[in-house]
């Protein structure tokens, strides 16, 4: 009789002890990691090997090493392939945009973070600003040092992305990419320098916020058409279905015959890395009309790095049969022009996407 009387007091204190504890924990938001490599999973190796190695931690290992998410966010995590992103292809985007598509199916998931290397890191973006179907935060994130480095920026950066990941004011923007305090649309920002810290910029709309320890303002809206609004998907997409699509870089003296190369090879789609305006010599436009009037899909974009290739400018698109890039750069347009070409083969069409997306 005596124990049972004790027994009522200890159940209920340890039920409001469990009351004042759990809805904190209940509160924050449930984010998943994502993990493909990249410098922020890199380590320093000997001098003899060169620098540093992408991809040596684990994803574990990156959660481990910033105790202070588990005070922001619930985390998981996932190893969906662990590369330098200089080694990004098409068969980690389409496994990684479903297991992004998956996760934020899921109720339990209020967001996913990707870390990822820095090297093609915008083209990843871009790609999952098409074929995303949510609106929940898709944020990634990577580092300009690796972890064993003296000041390395992983730990913050990742601190910002699961903050921002969790918060519920980076819903409906598209897939954001954080580094150096930094927001940026993953359709905007391209990788400017090859080791400074603020490598990433938005050349053409700008940045969309900044970080400050986990808080996040934001500038700007995406006006663009991305996930929830996009027509692509990677449904029936595999490696070998998606059209082989190149990038020919132009300069100087460049002559024609890289680009009929290509099209004896039986590519559907080139984008000219032009000089200016989406421009190139008369050979490489003489090939390239040639190439268009045999059903290659043609787009012009820059070299620059800035600005918009618009149609019919210095160069006659109606007669020679061209897209015009507007304001992707080479590396985007590829991506674009690729998931376009999936659906049709119609120049109008694919000139609508520029557009639109
Ligand atoms: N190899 C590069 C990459 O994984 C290193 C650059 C980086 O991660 O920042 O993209």
């Amino acid at each position: 009789m005596k124990a049972q009387t004790h027994r009522i007091p200890i159940v209920s204190l340890t039920l409001a002890v469990f009351l004042a504890a759990a809805p904190s924990t209940w509160a924050l938001p449930r984010i998943k990691v994502l993990a493909t490599g990249g410098t922020i999973a890199g380590a320093q190796v000997t001098q003899a090997d060169a620098g540093y190695k992408s991809g040596t931690f684990s994803v574990e290992d990156l959660i481990k090493a910033v105790p202070q998410m588990t005070n922001i966010a619930v985390l998981t995590g996932e190893q969906v392939a662990n590369i330098g992103s200089q080694t990004m292809n098409h068969e980690v985007w389409l496994k990684l945009a479903a297991r992004v598509n998956e996760a934020l199916k899921s109720p339990d998931v209020d967001g996913v973070v990707i870390t990822h290397g820095t090297d093609t890191m915008e083209e990843t973006g871009y790609f999952l600003s098409l074929v995303v179907k949510s609106d929940k935060p898709v944020v990634l994130v990577g580092s300009m040092r690796p972890a064993t480095a003296i000041s390395a920026d992983g730990p913050i950066n990742l601190y910002n992305a699961v903050a921002l990941a969790g918060n519920p004011e980076a819903k409906g923007r598209g897939p954001l990419v954080v580094l150096n305090d930094t927001i940026q649309y993953a359709r905007e920002t391209q990788k400017m320098h090859t080791t400074r810290m603020d490598t990433f910029a938005s050349p053409n709309r700008g940045i969309a916020g900044m970080m400050n320890t986990g808080k996040a303002f934001f500038y700007s809206t995406n006006p663009v058409r991305h996930t929830t609004k996009s027509e692509f998907s990677i449904a029936d997409l595999t490696v070998a279905n998606l059209p082989r699509v190149e990038v020919v870089y132009s300069y100087a003296n460049l002559g024609g015959e890289l680009i009929d190369t290509l099209v004896a090879q039986g590519v559907k789609g080139i984008v000219l890395a032009g000089v200016g305006d989406g421009n190139s010599t008369d050979a490489a436009l003489a090939a390239l009309e040639k190439a268009a009037k045999q059903g290659v899909a043609v787009v012009r974009c820059s070299r620059t790095g800035a600005g918009v290739v618009d149609r019919n400018v210095e160069v006659n698109d109606d007669k020679l049969g061209f897209i015009a890039g507007m304001e992707l750069n080479p590396q985007k347009a590829r991506i674009l022009l690729m998931l376009g070409l999936t659906r049709t083969q119609d120049i109008k069409q694919l000139q609508r996407f520029f557009v639109e997306y």
